[in-house]
C-alpha cells in the first residue's frame, strides 16, 4: 500500500513543490487548506494542488472555530509575546495540525507534512501540536531536506514537473496572514534599523495617511465574548473581528515592529498588524479590570499575559497548562459583560469609556465631591498599620 501523508497546503510556490517532491518518494499525497482568514481565494486551490501531483484536496473554513477556540482564549489571558505580539501567526498552527491529524486518521494516512523551515517556530508548533495530539503520526518537513537553496530552485524544478507556478514578481517578503492579524518578515525587514517600507504593510493604512478625524467604537461584552460593534450584534465572533480589522485598520491602529526572541535562539526582526486584535486587547483588559477586585486581577496580571503568551508561542497549546488557564480565565470572563467606548486616532486607540453591571466603580467611594462617603479617618489608621514596618526600619538603622 502506498504510503499517504496529509500536507498542510498554502497553494504557494514552496507547498506546490512540495507535493510533487512527496509524490516523487512514494507518498501518496492529500493536502489540506484552511481559510482562517487570509483573506485569498481558496476557490481554485483544489485544482492547483491536483495539477501538482495530489490524488485529493481538502479545503475548510475554519474562521469561526479559529476564532472561538484560539483567539478568544488568548485575548482572555491578554497574552502578548514579548509584551507586544498578539501571536497571530502562532495561533493558528495548532489548529492546522489538530485538523491535520483528523484527516489523517479518517483518510487512513501515517503521515502528515508542513512546509515550515528548520530554523523557525512554526516546524516546533506543527509537531508538538501533531505528537500531542497522535503520539504515533510521523511528521515530515521537507524544506528541512530538500536540495532546493533558492525561489529560482523551486521555479526550475517545478517548469521542469509541468507544476503551474504563477511566476509573480516576487514579493521581498514572507507574509502570514489570517483574521487575527499579518506578520511580515524578510527582505528590508532584517536590517533591524530599517524603518519598514510602506509595501510591507498589507491591512493597515499608514497613521499619516489615516483620516484626520477620530473615530469612535463601542464594542460589547456579554460573559467575556464580543458581541457587538456600536451596537451591532454579530452573531460570528470570526466577522466582528474582521469588521474591527477594517475599521482600525484605516486609522492606522495595530502595527508592531519588534525584535523578538525565536524559540531557535534566534533574534528575528518582526513587524506586525493586528488591528482588530490591538482594540479588543485594549477593550478586553479595561473591562476586566472595572469588573475584577484588586487580589484576583493582580494575580491575574502577574501569572496570565505572559506565561499564556510563551505557552501559545513555543507550541505548547495542547497541554494541560494551557487548558488550566483558560479555566482560570473562562471564571474571570463570567463578569466580563459590558461597553467599552474606544477613540481610534491615527495609530493609536484609547479607551474613552467603559459600562458593566458587574462594575466594581463605586462612585460615592471614589469621588471628591460632597457626595464622598468614604471614611477619611479610616485612611489615617490604614496609612499608619500599612507603613509600620519602614518605620521600625528607619528606627534601627537610620535613627540619629
Ligand atoms: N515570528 C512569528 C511567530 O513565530 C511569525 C512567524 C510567521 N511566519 C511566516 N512565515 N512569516 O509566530
Amino acid at each position: 500500500m502506498a504510503k499517504r501523508v496529509v500536507l498542510a497546503y498554502s497553494g504557494g510556490l514552496d507547498t506546490s513543490v512540495m507535493v510533487r517532491w512527496l509524490a516523487e518518494r512514494g507518498f501518496e499525497v492529500i493536502t489540506y487548506t484552511a481559510d482562517v482568514g487570509q483573506g485569498e481565494e481558496l476557490s481554485d486551490i483544489p485544482e492547483k494542488a491536483k495539477a501538482s501531483g495530489a490524488v485529493e484536496a481538502i479545503v475548510e473554513d475554519l474562521r469561526e472555530e479559529f476564532a472561538r477556540e484560539y483567539c478568544l482564549p488568548t485575548l482572555r489571558s491578554l497574552a502578548l509575546y514579548e509584551g507586544r505580539y498578539p501571536l497571530t501567526a502562532s495561533l493558528s498552527r495548532p489548529l492546522i495540525s489538530k485538523k491535520l491529524v483528523e484527516y489523517a486518521k479518517k483518510l487512513s494516512a501515517d503521515y502528515v507534512a508542513h512546509g515550515s523551515t528548520g530554523k523557525g517556530n512554526d516546524q516546533v508548533r506543527f509537531e508538538l501540536s501533531v505528537w500531542a495530539l497522535n503520539p504515533d503520526i510521523e511528521v515530515l518537513a521537507p524544506v528541512r531536506e530538500w536540495e532546493f537553496r533558492s525561489r529560482e530552485d523551486q521555479v526550475e524544478y517545478a517548469k521542469r514537473q509541468g507544476i503551474p507556478v504563477k511566476v509573480t514578481k516576487e514579493k521581498p517578503y514572507s507574509i502570514d496572514r489570517n483574521l487575527w492579524g499579518v506578520s511580515i518578515e524578510c527582505g528590508p525587514l532584517e536590517d533591524p534599523w530599517e524603518e519598514p517600507p510602506e509595501d510591507a504593510f498589507q491591512i493597515t493604512t499608514s497613521p499619516e495617511k489615516a483620516p484626520d478625524d477620530p473615530e469612535y467604537v463601542t464594542v460589547g461584552f456579554e460573559e467575556g465574548v464580543p458581541v457587538s460593534l456600536n451596537g451591532r450584534r454579530y452573531e460570528r465572533l470570526s466577522e466582528l473581528i474582521e469588521d474591527l480589522n477594517q475599521i482600525a485598520g484605516r486609522h492606522g491602529i495595530g502595527r508592531i515592529d519588534m525584535v523578538e526572541n525565536r524559540l531557535v535562539g534566534i533574534k528575528s526582526r518582526e513587524v506586525y498588524e493586528a488591528p482588530g486584535a490591538t482594540v479588543l486587547y485594549e477593550a478586553y483588559g479595561d473591562l476586566l479590570s472595572l469588573v475584577t477586585d484588586r487580589f484576583t486581577f493582580h494575580y491575574f496580571l502577574t501569572h496570565v499575559p505572559h506565561e499564556y503568551a510563551k505557552i501559545v508561542y513555543e507550541g505548547l497549546w495542547f497541554t494541560p497548562l494551557r487548558s488550566a488557564l483558560d479555566a482560570f480565565t473562562s471564571k474571570l470572563a463570567e463578569r466580563v459583560t459590558g461597553e467599552v467606548r474606544l477613540k481610534l486616532f491615527k495609530g493609536k486607540v484609547s479607551v474613552v469609556g467603559r459600562r458593566s453591571p458587574n462594575s466594581l466603580y463605586v462612585e460615592d467611594l471614589a469621588t471628591y465631591s460632597e457626595k464622598d462617603a468614604f471614611d477619611h479617618t479610616a485612611g489615617k489608621h490604614f496609612t499608619r498599620v500599612w507603613g509600620l514596618p519602614l518605620k521600625v526600619l528607619g528606627r534601627k538603622f537610620r535613627s540619629p
